[in-house]
């Protein structure tokens, strides 16, 4: 009698986790990760970028070279974050650690793109203007209008005279000169909404197209957001870049990616698997 109360009790267990693993689609297990380092980038907004007294990239980004292409080697990034850190591109001051790897993941079937980030995120900030979130993370992706959109991710959103840059008027937003970016962004604070925003001629935190969904946690010191978003299309490489806003960061004092592909059943850094 009691044998049969048992397995029962773990039969109905059994029953419950294969429920709960229908509906959690989908299984990471099965999903090869890649790493994409994000980096303080102090100021350095297209302007900067595109400019040739500055910048040695400005040729080669016209010639269609992307950022990652020049400044990936070997696993990580080829900045001198000295000068990245200096006054002359930081001039408030920059976070202890300048440079970490965020592990990505994707998956997709009929309805959703699946993106999970894991990634530690270091103490020791520059700016902790963010009282609410200890953590903020973001995944944009620009629309085929925005200039240059495969080459340079987040970069033409990314404006000198825009919110938190030096000097710059604090209503400003981020913007594009053409085209759009959509955006989904997880917040760390108790009972935070997740944002599914735009970014067009200012930055709009609401009514966005993505239908963005998103759950994070944190166990130890590594932190895990799934992003859920419509599926883009069978056959697409997506454009996409990843702000992480850490240690209570706000305004420009995030780690970011250079511009990264993810590819549908097509070609891209980030292969999303379908399941
Ligand atoms: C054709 C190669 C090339 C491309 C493309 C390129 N860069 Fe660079 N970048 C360089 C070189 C070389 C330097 C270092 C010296 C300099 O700036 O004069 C540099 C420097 C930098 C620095 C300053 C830190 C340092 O190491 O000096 C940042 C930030 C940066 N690039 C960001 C970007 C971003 C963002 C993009 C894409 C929008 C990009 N780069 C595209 C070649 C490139």
């Amino acid at each position: 009698m009691k044998k049969t109360t048992v397995s029962t009790l773990l039969l109905g267990t059994l029953f419950a986790l294969g429920s709960q693993l229908a509906v959690a689609a989908p299984d990471w297990t099965k999903v090869p990760k890649r790493d994409i380092n994000v980096f303080h980038p102090g100021v350095t907004p297209i302007e900067w970028v595109g400019k040739k007294s500055d910048h040695s990239g400005t040729a080669g980004l016209k010639k269609g070279e992307t950022c990652a292409g020049c400044h990936e080697e070997k696993g990580s990034l080829n900045f001198n974050f000295k000068r990245l850190a200096d006054k002359e591109l930081e001039p408030k001051g920059a976070p202890a650690t300048m440079m970490y790897p965020v592990g990505v993941q994707a998956a997709y079937d009929a309805s959703s793109l699946y993106i999970r980030l894991t990634f530690k995120t270091p103490a020791a900030g520059a700016d902790k203007t963010d009282k609410d979130n200890e953590v903020k993370t973001t995944v944009m992706f620009p629309d085929a209008k925005v200039a240059q959109a495969a080459q340079v991710g987040c970069w033409a959103a990314c404006h000198l005279d825009a919110k938190s840059m030096p000097g710059a008027d604090d209503k400003k937003t981020k913007y594009t000169k053409e085209g759009s970016y959509e955006f989904m962004q997880w917040r760390s604070a108790k009972g935070a909404k997740v944002v599914d925003g735009t970014v067009t001629s200012e930055r709009k935190m609401d009514g966005g197209v993505l239908g963005a969904k998103a759950e994070g946690a944190k166990t130890g010191d590594t932190y895990t957001v799934t992003f859920t978003r419509k599926n883009p299309g069978e056959g697409k490489t997506v454009p996409f870049g990843i702000a992480i806003h850490g240690d209570h960061a706000g305004g420009r004092f995030h780690h970011v990616s250079l511009g990264y592909t993810l590819g549908l059943g097509a070609e891209g850094d980030v292969k999303a698997v379908k399941q």
